[in-house]
């Protein structure tokens, strides 16, 4: 979604949120932006498209200037076009701002400020912003009191930064509902969406807290709260190095992702792991563990990858820990009135922790009293703020909207609290020695099975002109059909759909020809002589199969027309194994279809509007 950069300090601006766009085109966009401030006033250039259309910029003089902010652009409110794009000014033109997040009111204030006599330019929500700061800069405001004065007129989510020609020595920031994070240099600061833009120039950053406002001098921050309270903040140290949001060498972040797996799982299992007592530590959540073991029921919350690992926790909760588990969409669960209480325990699961449906579900889950426990991956991110206790997926920054390695990290952390949960509940000593001697031997089996990419990628090859695909799996590893079909669809826009694999025969058997592919998830496992019928049953109809087999398996290959093997694990473990050659398929098919993988069309890393 939508990205933001703000520098202000002593070097040329330009530059700087030139390459801080550079570094948010991950989060998705289709229009960008940026605006200086210089002795001849404000400088606004933006474009449609890439930010790579805004390159001959680097060198137009009359973009000097050391104060700036710029803006990636993900449509909402009008189409992605130049009028459109961020920055935006109010009627004097002499102030410029970029927004990230959903202005609900923008309609009535809109009226009423064009009633007033303000003229818009856009059809966007976040111009209204403009107008509305105008109003009370006419009435003899100071930017500052502007932006708090009229933010409590608005109603919905914002981050948002902004400069005026009329005070050209600050940058004026607030957030609600969108995150901001500032970065402290040497006689610099920069403000961002997120620590990706900021890393190549600092590691002390602090992150606005929402209903904050902040004030950037050239030597100074101030923080306040909306109805002017000053506010203490802390300096943090993001660990992030800048080698973990470049390519390396690889062609797409994707498929360095992919690739980087045996080394993250390892970083997600690192010291949480006990041998000699079968069983696991987790710091985060050890002084809240009781609600989790004496719950009645746990919710499992999350959207799109993250629900799919859900999915898989609650197949891990229910078979070794022994609670009822349900896993809801985070989109479902914020409005349907779900029953809580103080004996359920909710779970919520992502990425970015930034979604905004599943903040709204921790939000919703709280209200009704219920402990809320976080699982996520960016560290000091709204969710990591706003839940009770959780855990860190330590899995590095992940920059291929597909979502790929944290995908496992959750699975796997998952397993690290069933673990936990289940050996004090049910689980004897040598069974939680078993399940971590096999958790340590998973990222060995992931490298073998990234060893085999070749074939993987000779079968995407083959299949890359198909337009239909469905992916089937029975017990651990249908979530993994679901997710398989997912990274499909995300990136090669190929139609995709995951089944459990007897529910085929209440419906998809009718698509099946030699035009459906059908992958199955076939692993030998408690599932596995029904999942070879349900093969049987797709072959008797003329259907091409690319199953996904333990190896050593030779009677799958009498059945399927491919065959990819992966190293055999205990049942819960199967879907970290069995999930990479989905990953890579769905990877190679989108090379071979030339299509844009790390910014697939109308996709975002990470959906923070509703
Ligand atoms: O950051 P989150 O895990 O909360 O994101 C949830 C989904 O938006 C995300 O998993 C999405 O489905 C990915 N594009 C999947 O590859």
């Amino acid at each position: 979604m939508c990205g933001i950069v703000g520098y202000i300090g002593y070097q040329a601006a330009v530059p700087i949120l030139f390459n801080g766009l550079r570094r948010l085109e991950y989060r998705g966009y289709d229009s960008a932006g940026f605006a200086v401030l210089n002795s001849h006033g404000l400088k606004i250039r933006k474009r449609p498209g890439k930010i790579s259309q805004l390159k001959d910029l680097l060198n137009d003089t009359a973009l000097t200037g050391t104060i700036g902010i710029g803006h990636t652009r993900w449509a909402t409110h009008g189409e992605p076009n130049q009028v459109n794009a961020h920055p935006h000014t109010d009627c004097s033109g002499r102030l410029a701002l970029v927004h990230n997040g959903i202005i609900e009111n923008y309609s009535a204030l809109r009226k009423d400020l064009i009633a007033k006599g303000h003229v818009f330019k856009s059809e966007t929500d976040t111009e209204t912003l403009c107008h509305l700061f105008e109003e009370y800069i006419k009435t003899g405001c100071s930017l500052e009191a502007a932006v708090r004065k009229g933010l409590g007129q608005v109603v919905g989510t914002y981050g948002l930064v902004v400069i005026s020609a009329d005070e050209p020595d600050c940058i004026i920031a607030a957030r609600k509902g969108s995150p901001l994070v500032i970065g402290h240099g040497k006689n610099e600061y920069l403000i961002a969406s997120d620590t990706a833009p900021l890393i190549a120039h600092t590691s002390d950053v602090t992150f606005l807290d929402d209903g904050e406002v902040a004030i950037l001098h050239n030597g100074s921050v101030v923080v306040k709260s909306i109805d002017d309270r000053i506010v203490e903040k802390c300096v943090e140290v993001v660990d992030t190095d800048i080698s973990q949001i470049e390519k390396g060498g690889y062609a797409h972040f994707m498929l360095k992702e992919i690739m980087e797996q045996p080394q993250t799982l390892m970083d997600t299992m690192r010291g949480r792991l006990l041998m000699e007592e079968g069983t696991a530590r987790l710091g985060g959540i050890q002084k809240d563990i009781d609600s989790l073991l004496f719950a009645r029921r746990l919710v499992l919350t999350a959207c799109g990858t993250s629900w799919h690992a859900g999915l898989i926790g609650e197949y891990m909760f229910e078979e070794l820990v022994g609670i009822p588990v349900e896993v809801e969409y985070a989109s479902e669960f914020r409005y349907r009135d779900p029953i809580l209480g103080s004996d359920s325990v909710v779970i919520a699961i992502s990425q970015s922790g930034e979604t905004a449906d599943t903040l709204a579900a921790i939000r919703e889950a709280k209200r009704k009293r219920s402990k809320v426990f976080g699982i996520c991956n960016v560290v000091g991110s709204s969710i990591a703020r706003e839940t009770d206790a959780g855990v860190y997926l330590h899995a590095g920054p992940e920059i291929g909207v597909a979502s790929t390695k944290a995908f496992t990290s959750q699975v796997l952390v998952l397993s690290i609290m069933t673990l936990l949960l289940g050996r004090v509940r049910t689980l004897s000593s040598i069974r939680g020695r078993e399940i971590v001697q096999e958790i340590k031997r998973i990222p060995e089996k992931v490298s073998q099975v990234l060893e085999n990419r070749e074939q993987v990628k000779a079968i995407a090859e083959e299949y890359k002109d198909m337009r239909n695909f469905l992916y089937l799996g029975r017990g651990y590893n249908f979530p993994v059909a679901l997710e398989g079909a997912l990274k499909l669809k995300e990136i090669s826009y190929i139609h995709a759909e995951g089944y459990p694999a007897a529910e085929m025969k209440h419906g998809p058997i009718a698509l099946i020809d030699k035009a459906m592919p059908v992958v199955f998830i076939a692993t030998q496992d408690s599932v596995y002589d029904k999942i070879l019928s349900n093969i049987e049953e797709v072959k008797a109809r003329q259907g091409r199969v690319i199953a996904i087999a333990t190896e050593g398996d030779a009677e799958i290959q009498k059945l399927a027309d491919n065959v990819i093997y992966v190293p055999k694990t205990i049942e819960m473990l199967n879907p970290l194994v069995t999930i990479i050659p989905l990953q890579l398929l769905a990877y190679y098919i989108a090379v071979f279809r030339k299509c844009d993988i790390d910014q697939p069309r109308n996709l975002a890393k990470s959906v923070t509007v509703e």
